[in-house]
C-alpha cells in the first residue's frame, strides 16, 4: 500500500506517477499498471460530466467517485480533490468537507488549489491527521480570473508561486502539484522544495509528473497544449459498440447456445 510517507519521500530519481480517475474499473486497470497516485480530481467536470470547467463540480460528485475509486485500489495511494468552494470560505466547513472525503469516500489524502488563504487550512487539516498535497501554478479553479493561461512567466510570478509551495511545505503539506509553468521556474522550484513536485506541463525536473486520465486515453475532445495521448480507447470503445450493434441488428447477438 503506497502511503502518504511514501510519496513524501520520493524526490530525486525515482519519478512519481499519478493519473486522475473518477470510477472503479478505470481505478482497479492504474493500481495494477503500478501508478502511485490516483488523484480524483475536479477535473471530472470536463472529463466526465460534460461541464465546460470545474467549478459546477460538487462535494457529493467528488465523495461519490472517491468512493468508487478507493474501492477499486489495493496499491496506489488515492486523493481527493477539494472542489470549488469547499474550502477558503469557512474553516469549519472545509475541515468538515476534507474529512468527509477521508472518512466517509476513503481517499487518503486531499489536494488544495492553493493561495495565500489556504497555508493556515493546510496547518489546520494537517494537524487534524488529514493529508494535504498543495497544487499551484494554474489552478483552474481561477479560470474567472486567470484562465487557463501558463502562470510564473515574469520573475516575480515565479516567486511568488515558489514562496506559496514553500509556505505550504512548511505548513505540513506532503508534496505538490505544479500546474503549467516554464519548465526553468519548475526546475527551481523542485530544488527549493523538500518535498516532492508533480508537474503537469511543467517540464521534466519535477520529481513525478500527472496527466488527466482521458487525455491518456485519447478520450478526450478538448486536450490542452501539454497533454499526451498514449493510446486509442475511443477507437476500441467505438468498435466495441459497432459491433454489439451489428450483431443485434443481424440477430446473431443473443446466441442460441
Ligand atoms: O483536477 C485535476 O485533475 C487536477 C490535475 C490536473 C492536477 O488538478
Amino acid at each position: 500500500m503506497t502511503s502518504v510517507q511514501d510519496i513524501r519521500e520520493r524526490t530525486g530519481d525515482d519519478p512519481i506517477t499519478m493519473l486522475t480517475a473518477y470510477d472503479t474499473p478505470t481505478a482497479r486497470l492504474a493500481d495494477e499498471a503500478g501508478i502511485d497516485v490516483l488523484l480524483v480530481g475536479d477535473s471530472m467536470g470536463n472529463a466526465v460530466m460534460g461541464y465546460d470547467s470545474t467549478l459546477p463540480v460538487t462535494m457529493d460528485d467528488v465523495a461519490s467517485r472517491t468512493g468508487a475509486v478507493a474501492r477499486g485500489v489495493e496499491d496506489a495511494l488515492v486523493v481527493a480533490d477539494m472542489p470549488f468552494l469547499s474550502y477558503g470560505a469557512d474553516e469549519a466547513d472545509a475541515v468538515e468537507n476534507a474529512g468527509r472525503l477521508i472518512r466517509d469516500a476513503g481517499a487518503d489524502a486531499v489536494k488544495l488549489e492553493c493561495g495565500p488563504h489556504t497555508v493556515g487550512l493546510t496547518e489546520r487539516l494537517v494537524n487534524l491527521g488529514i493529508p494535504v498535497m498543495a497544487h499551484v501554478g494554474l489552478t483552474p479553479q481561477r479560470v474567472n480570473q486567470l484562465g487557463l493561461e501558463q502562470q510564473g512567466a515574469t520573475a516575480e510570478a515565479a516567486a511568488e508561486i515558489e514562496s506559496l509551495a514553500e509556505a505550504h511545505q512548511t505548513a505540513g503539506a506532503f508534496s505538490v502539484v505544479l500546474e503549467h509553468v516554464p519548465d526553468d521556474v519548475a526546475a527551481d522550484i523542485t530544488d527549493a522544495l523538500s518535498m516532492p513536485t508533480i508537474g503537469i506541463g511543467a517540464g521534466d525536473a519535477t520529481d513525478g509528473q500527472v496527466l488527466v486520465i482521458t487525455d491518456v486515453l485519447g478520450l478526450s475532445e478538448d486536450v490542452p497544449p501539454f497533454a499526451e495521448q498514449f493510446g486509442d480507447v475511443a477507437a476500441e470503445m467505438r468498435s466495441a459498440m459497432e459491433a454489439y450493434r451489428d450483431a443485434v441488428e443481424e440477430g446473431s447477438f443473443p446466441r442460441d447456445d
